[in-house]
């Protein structure tokens, strides 16, 4: 770059909204990937994040011929769980993104987690627009494939665009309800004062186009200051996983700087702070989402804003939602040591290891703080006495056994393996084993079991 050049960083860019909505179809849609159907119950458990090159920005857009005002380098957009049990990740996401999409079902209208997300959003003043997806089951919809939402308008029959009218209306008056202004882009001449709501198709593609370049341009227009580029590093830990071959991992989002292999950080863990050293930073491709595994890019340095996933020692109890740190020339360790365990306790404080209650596993820190939320809620209320992350190995077992009631003898297991010897030693043992890849069903398996025992 050159010197006194302002450059800017990629925006980052959170999609929010109720569940089934079309997020990740929506990005699916831009990626032309298929990361939506491989999904387990179709249900986005993960937050992802994906990188959009300024070259596909220009590609996507070029139709509404406004290439010159691209100066970004690209776009990162994080992808959060619209079920309601994953209140955590929407918060985890919208903490971090610059600008943000809330996607609405035009069916549908408002839902409570658009109301959730809207709020999440507004609470931390954060600029968004609204896509109002699913244009296409508008009865009689003409697909015009990927094309401006302008241009696919205008090849509608009457009846298509009296009915679009009219669910307009009335989820503009529901976002009146919530205290908020919308109008749809075309009209809408306060932005700022005014939301712009983009109809699109998740499935077709059409507005695809005006959705990504109201969003560059908003960022653009209004957050030059937030964007410049700055070398101070600021990362959040997003995920903890254990990956075949690389062993844990975190992923992380770089938000500001540039991380090296080979650089000393400091992150928080659950027993305590972690300090390591970068073994590998690893992409995805551009264009791929990072919660999927693929085929990943090594880099000897990367800037900001990215999605990264890094590979260190000593990182399996690395705590998801902190802030990594890097040690610098004449940074004190054992103060940045200090400041990362600042923001963990929440978790924690959610097990009661004093009582008896269930032991519950799950594949990221991301879906255990997921599942320990619903774990809480009034309606299911199950308690805790233990949690973990990755497969289900003996030792889980052993302190299961330890309960005394027969209930609490329970592991519940979401998205991880259990070893061979794990489940043959749950077996001598009369400990119960619960296995599900979908959070609720857990819940309904061990609610099941509960009642049989009770007969
Ligand atoms: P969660 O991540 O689980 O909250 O859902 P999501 O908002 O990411 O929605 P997802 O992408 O999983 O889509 C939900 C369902 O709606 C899928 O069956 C999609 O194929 C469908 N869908 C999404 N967008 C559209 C759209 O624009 N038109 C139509 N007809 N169907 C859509
Ligand atoms: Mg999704
Ligand atoms: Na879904």
């Amino acid at each position: 770059d050159k010197e006194g050049e302002k450059t800017l960083r990629s925006p980052i860019c959170c999609i929010m909204g109720h569940v089934d909505t079309g997020k990740t179809k929506l990005l699916d849609c831009i990626r032309r990937t298929n990361v939506q159907e491989g999904e387990a119950g179709g249900i986005t458990q993960q937050i992802g994040a994906t990188y959009i090159p300024a070259e596909n920005i220009r590609e996507r857009t070029k139709e509404l011929k406004a290439d010159a005002l691209l100066n970004v380098p690209g776009l990162l957009v994080i992808d959060t769980p619209g079920h309601e049990s994953f209140k955590n990740l929407r918060s985890r996401g919208s903490g971090l993104c610059d600008i943000g999409i809330l996607v609405v079902d035009i069916m549908h209208g408002l839902e409570p987690q658009t109301i959730e997300s809207l709020n999440l959003l507004r609470m931390r003043n954060t600029e968004f627009i609204v896509a109002l997806n699913k244009v296409d089951r508008l009865y009689g919809w003409k697909a015009c494939r990927n094309a401006p939402i302008g241009k696919a308008m205008k090849q509608q029959s009457k009846g298509v665009k009296l009915e679009f009218d009219h669910r307009l209306t009335q989820i503009i008056a529901q976002f009146k309800e919530q205290g908020l202004n919308t109008e749809l882009y075309s009209k809408n001449k306060e932005r700022g004062e005014t939301y712009s709501i983009v109809p699109t198709s998740a499935i077709s593609g059409e507005g695809i186009p005006e959705m990504i370049l109201l969003l560059v341009q908003w960022a653009q227009k209004t957050m030059i200051e937030k964007l410049t580029y700055s070398n101070e590093i600021q990362c959040t830990v997003l995920e903890v996983k254990v990956i075949e071959g690389l062993g844990a991992t975190i992923d992380v989002v770089l938000v500001n700087g540039v991380l090296h292999e080979g650089d000393e950080i400091v992150v928080c863990g659950f027993q305590g702070p972690i300090h390591t050293t970068i073994r590998s930073l690893l992409t995805p491709h551009p264009m791929k989402e990072l919660r999927v595994k693929g085929a990943y890019i090594h880099h000897k340095e990367i800037k900001a804003a990215q999605g990264i996933k890094i590979t260190a020692q000593n990182l399996e109890h690395a705590v998801a939602g902190t802030a990594l740190y890097v040690v610098g020339p004449g940074d004190d360790v054992k103060e940045l040591k200090e400041s990362v365990m600042d923001d963990m306790r929440n978790v924690m404080s959610r097990v009661d290891k004093s009582g008896e209650g269930v032991f519950v596993q799950a594949s990221t820190l991301g879906s255990l703080e997921a599942l320990l939320e619903f774990l809480k809620t009034p309606a299911v209320s199950i308690p805790v006495n233990g949690i973990g992350i990755g497969p289900v190995h003996k030792k889980d077992i052993l302190k299961a056994g330890t309960m005394k009631k027969k209930e609490y003898k329970t592991i519940l297991a979401f998205d991880v393996k259990v070893t061979p010897e794990a489940q043959e030693h749950a077996d001598n043992n009369g400990v119960t084993i619960f296995i599900a890849h979908i959070i609720y069903h857990l819940f309904d398996q061990f609610k099941a079991y509960i009642d049989k025992l009770k007969e």
